[in-house]
């Protein structure tokens, strides 16, 4: 297996683009990381692309070949697979592309995530949303994505592994992060207070708990890691991906507090890489709800079980603070447009890494850590980077 690296990375705008369609901006942020990666396109010998529901959002599958003909890669007859996922597509597309070039089958791949959400109404966007939970036992019986997070949450603030407030200080994080990030779907700071009084969505969940709605892609270029040098000085190096499963239900778990597969995931990706969670200096955790982002740090190991809520409330997730978390502004306020969220965090770990974060830069960051999340925790991939 050869080691693999990160030359290029491009993002969107996250947000509701009315203006564009799927393949603007899938193209768009393709087209960035080539470009990032100073390639042409016609060095691409591989495409692998992370979609959850392009047939239902946009009416279009076989995204695949959409996006290896509007990007001109159709021509060279370029390899383009789209990967799902629900939630964690981006995560395990990325996955599928360090495999591809870690085992000789491809040299030059591009992974690119891309949804557009905002094409139909917010309630079909959520009944879209709820397919990636159990059809059959949890969203045909009434229950909602938004509502299987609420139970999560009622239960650990039941059981004492957080508090409301602790869970709330998750948004206000991502939210001060996102401040400081151009491409972030919202850009304003806001304190607990907002948090707390925000409408009620699935008690205790409320409007300010839940990621939005997005319209968004990010991609970025692999190469082996021995001929990165040839293309740039700047690049990543992917020290581990992985990758676990849990049940596609959540009343199948025995204990709904942890989401056990980012353990899974995540003990394994520290043997590959050779560190431990504590040389983790930035992380971009999959928080679609705040709860999720809470529990998400103690199932990595960046904080202790019933103690990551308390840290991030004392600022301990801040940039400056001892692991720098969703400095992108997370799910919450960067945007979560669904296939694309998983690329999304490693391009902005890879910017961190690269030290070209501008006013959100971590000082001195040599690893970071990406968690990407499919369903209530059913699918979750655990990639670590390291600066060269
Ligand atoms: N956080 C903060 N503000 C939000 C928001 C969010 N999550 N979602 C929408 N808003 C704001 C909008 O910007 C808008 O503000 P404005 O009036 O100042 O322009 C206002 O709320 C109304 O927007 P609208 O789109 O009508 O909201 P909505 O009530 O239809 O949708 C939710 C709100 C919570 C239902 C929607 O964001 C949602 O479904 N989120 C969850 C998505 C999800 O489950 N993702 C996880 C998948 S893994």
């Amino acid at each position: 297996m050869r080691d693999v690296a990160i030359i290029g990375a491009g993002i969107t705008q996250f947000g509701e683009h009315w203006e564009r369609s799927f393949r603007d901006i899938g193209i768009e942020a393709g087209m960035k990381a080539i470009a990032d990666a100073d390639l042409s396109g016609s060095e691409v010998d591989g495409m692998f692309i992370g979609n959850m529901s392009s047939g239902r959002f946009i009416n279009q599958h076989h995204i695949g070949a959409l996006i290896a003909d509007y990007s001109g890669m159709a021509t060279n007859h370029v390899p383009a697979t789209r990967v799902e996922a629900g939630e964690a597509s981006g995560g395990i597309a990325f996955r599928q592309g360090v495999m591809a070039v870690a085992s000789g089958m491809h040299d030059i791949v591009v992974v690119g995530g891309a949804e557009k959400m905002t094409d139909v109404d917010d309630p079909t966007s959520n009944e879209i949303m709820d397919t990636t939970s159990d059809t059959q036992w949890e969203s045909s019986l009434g229950v909602t994505f938004a509502s299987l997070h609420a139970m999560i949450a009622k239960r650990s603030i039941h059981d004492g592994v957080f508090t409301r407030e602790e869970m709330a200080s998750m948004s206000v994080l991502d939210h001060a992060h996102g401040a400081l990030n151009p491409n972030a779907q919202f850009r304003k700071a806001i304190n607990l207070d907002t948090v707390l009084r925000s409408g009620p969505v699935a008690e205790p969940i409320g409007l300010f708990d839940c990621s939005p709605i997005s319209d968004g892609a990010a991609a970025v270029v692999l190469c082996p890691l021995e001929e990165a040098k040839k293309h740039t000085d700047s690049y990543v190096k992917v020290s581990a991906v992985t990758q676990a499963s849990d049940t596609l239900a959540l009343f199948q778990r025995e204990d709904i507090t942890r989401f056990c597969a980012t353990t899974a995931a995540a003990n394994k990706a520290y043997r590959l890489a050779g560190i431990s969670s504590s040389d983790i200096d930035v992380a971009e955790v999959h928080d679609n709800y705040t709860v999720s982002g809470i529990l998400a740090l103690q199932d990595l190991g960046l904080f202790e079980r019933g103690k990551a809520g308390k840290a991030v409330l004392e600022g301990q997730a801040n940039i400056g603070g001892k692991v720098a978390v969703n400095t992108s502004g997370g799910l919450k306020a960067r945007g979560h447009p669904i296939g694309a969220t998983g690329v999304a965090q490693i391009v902005e770990v890879v910017q961190q890494l690269r030290g070209a974060a501008d006013k959100r830069q971590v000082a001195g960051a040599r690893y970071g850590l990406a968690q990407n999340v499919g369903g209530t925790g059913s699918a979750v991939t655990v990639s670590i980077l390291e600066a060269i």
